[in-house]
């Protein structure tokens, strides 16, 4: 008896804590719609493609709590697992993903928690992502929870790249023969290079459209 009126508490305040990153994932998701409007209403051009959002599932909470060598209970997943919350941006250029992380930054009610910089140091496997930890106010009827949600900020061709790499990485369960990590990483510099020739087509088109204005 003792147990089904803990596991029944339990229930209850999972319910809440998914209540919060529910709501903070709108929160954060209306705060960049309402950046990239206003971007495009000043420069009339949009910076975000599109938005993804997701609360991690309890399995795969439960899963990172065990890697991570600690208890499962409410207040581990709410201490330790800071990607419940996931909003990802996808942008066109490596220059927007920048602009995205200053504007983002300079939001006064979101508290930027930690940043990794993926793209300046990208990861042993070729990730690159540019990924914010913060932090959003969420006003309840009596309280207010500083709620966390993980930003990452990807072009679509780095979005591709982590999909692909993720579907055959999840199907070897992180032991991929040598010389398809290899051949990973060589697509992940293809994707670079990619980028980089994008971003210098764009800047060249936008320099041949500034002359004929002049
Ligand atoms: P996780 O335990 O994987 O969440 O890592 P972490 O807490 O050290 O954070 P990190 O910033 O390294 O990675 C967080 C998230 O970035 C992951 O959940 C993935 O969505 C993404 N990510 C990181 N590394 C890789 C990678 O090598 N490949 C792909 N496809 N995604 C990655
Ligand atoms: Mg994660």
């Amino acid at each position: 008896m003792q147990n089904a009126i803990k596991n029944y508490e339990d229930v209850d305040s999972w319910k809440t804590v998914m209540f919060l990153y529910n709501s903070a994932i709108k929160e954060v998701g209306t705060k960049l719609e309402i950046l990239n409007d206003e971007f495009q209403h000043v420069h009339q051009y949009n910076p975000i493609e599109h938005i993804k959002t997701r609360v991690k599932t309890a399995e795969s909470i439960v899963k990172k709590l065990k890697r991570h060598g600690h208890e499962t209970s409410i207040e581990n997943m709410v201490k330790y697992v800071n990607d419940i919350a996931g909003v990802r941006l996808i942008c066109s250029f490596t220059s927007d993903i920048y602009r995205l992380a200053e504007m983002i930054g300079n939001q006064s009610d979101l508290k930027v928690l930690s940043i990794k910089d993926y793209i300046k140091n990208p990861k042993e496997s070729g990730y690159k992502s540019y990924h914010m930890l913060v932090s959003v106010p969420i006003f309840l009827s009596d309280s207010v929870v500083d709620t966390k949600v993980e930003i990452q900020i990807r072009t679509i061709a780095m979005d591709f790249w982590a999909s692909l790499e993720h579907k055959i990485y999840y199907k070897f369960e992180g032991n991929a023969p040598e010389y398809i990590s290899q051949d990973l990483r060589e697509c992940a510099e293809m994707v670079s290079t990619l980028d980089e020739k994008m971003l210098s087509l764009n800047e060249a088109i936008q320099k041949c459209f500034e002359e004929q204005r002049v």
